[in-house]
């Protein structure tokens, strides 16, 4: 008998791989059921090293099946559930926005339904449950980069101790109004208000949180680190969007997957937290650090790659800056993150090389046709 049985969706892609790894291996007392569709972007060869667990049940399912989310929340007395899947990648949702509405704002309406007609049927109802939403800091729209060069950052955090630099002074905070530009943000944004008003209408025990771009192994080769490790490894260009001028906020993907389980733990009921490692960079330079890591890992001399830089036509509605403020979530439940951006870069870069077989098996195939599809208008 299982303590709790927690529902973690999505737990077949990059970041929920992760969580249902700690959750499988830490809690052995906890019931870990990881339910999935297995997009393009679901691999259950992430998960190879639990598969076996005691404690772990793998559902193949999608979310946006009312009836089998019912099924599935009363069949395993489902009692926590932590909503990755989605899908994930901007350019996509530009390319076809009605998948995004039908998984990301339908898919969790259904799941949140199901499981209100579950614990609302029990004797404890709401007791003891909760529905954690894990969101996105792009639902925040973008920031200014009213300081192109880049300032002092003024955080002072393990992540981004050596670069160390924001690119203006504004960041996301938990009450920032919400601003999506993309079909993949407005679409997330859409998912958030549905469960908050859960909370606010049925009484739910919800929390949402937003975090800012993770990177780490296992990361579908479609976003910009795993692509462009890939790429320089095969000798295909780096398609850098623009002019490489936008600024994103990186986290390692493990230290997501801690603040989820200090949240899922100790987070404030009906609360919203900002993750993030005070960690921002220029597509362009953390593309020029990328080249570096995997030059030097591969033998390679020094500024060897740097001719597969493509400059090309710029993503459509591009949000110019994320930058997340994450010092509530440091104040008041005592996370920080763990890994210096130098050290999870060099941890990433190896993994990817050291695991081609994981990158081949995706990148053959349907995807590859998919990937020149989508980029031969660039
Ligand atoms: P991912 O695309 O790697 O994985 C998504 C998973 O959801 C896949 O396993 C896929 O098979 C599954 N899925 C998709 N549609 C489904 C459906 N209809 N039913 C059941 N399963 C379905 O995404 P990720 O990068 O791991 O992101 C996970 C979550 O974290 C998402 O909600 C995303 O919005 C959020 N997030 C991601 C980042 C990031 O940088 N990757 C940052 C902040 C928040
Ligand atoms: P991505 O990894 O798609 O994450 P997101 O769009 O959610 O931030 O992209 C990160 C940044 O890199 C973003 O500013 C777009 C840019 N980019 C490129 O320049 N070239 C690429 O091929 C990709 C995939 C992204």
């Amino acid at each position: 008998m299982f303590r709790r049985n927690i529902l973690i969706t999505g737990g077949a892609g990059f970041i929920g791989s992760h969580v249902v790894r700690l959750f499988v291996n830490k809690y052995p007392e906890y019931h870990i059921v990881n339910l999935d569709k297995l997009t393009y972007a679901g691999n259950l060869a992430n998960l190879k090293d639990v598969e076996k667990c005691p404690n772990y049940t793998f559902v193949k399912a999608d979310i946006a099946d009312l009836d089998k989310m019912r099924d599935i929340i009363k069949e395993y007395k489902i009692d926590g559930i932590i909503h990755l899947a989605a899908e994930s990648h901007v350019d996509r949702s530009i390319k076809d926005p009605f998948t995004f509405a039908r998984t990301n704002v339908m898919g969790t309406l259904s799941l949140l339904q199901a499981a209100r007609e579950y614990w609302e049927s029990l004797p404890d109802k709401y007791n003891d449950k909760l529905f954690y939403h894990i969101s996105t800091d792009e639902v925040y729209g973008a920031l200014e980069l009213t300081s192109p060069e880049g300032i002092e950052s003024p955080f002072s955090t393990a992540a981004s101790s050596d670069h160390h630099k924001a690119y203006g002074e504004d960041f996301f905070v938990e009450t920032t109004k919400y601003n999506p530009h993309s079909p993949y943000s407005a679409s997330k944004a859409a998912s958030d208000h549905f469960v908050r008003a859960y909370h606010d209408t049925y009484g739910m025990p919800t929390i949402v949180t937003n975090c800012s771009n993770n990177y780490g192994p296992y990361q579908f080769p479609e976003k910009l680190i795993p692509l462009f490790i890939n790429n320089i490894r095969k000798r295909k260009p780096l398609p850098v969007y623009g002019k490489g001028e936008n600024v994103r906020d990186w986290l390692f993907v493990e230290d997501h997957a801690r603040a989820i389980d200090t949240i899922f733990h100790k987070g404030k009921v009906a609360d919203t937290y900002n993750i993030g490692g005070f960690n921002e960079w220029k597509n362009i330079d953390i593309i020029h650090v990328i080249i570096k890591t995997v030059d030097r890992l591969l033998g390679n001399p020094e500024g060897y790659s740097d001719e597969l830089i493509t400059f090309v036509t710029d993503r459509a509605g591009h949000d110019l800056r994320y930058a997340i403020d994450s010092r509530k979530l440091q104040r008041e439940l005592g996370w920080e993150p763990s890994l210096q951006f130098e050290e999870g870069i060099e941890k990433t870069v190896k993994w990817y090389l050291d695991n081609q077989e994981w990158m081949d098996n995706i990148t053959s195939g349907n995807y590859e046709k998919y990937y020149e599809e989508m980029y031969s208008g660039r």
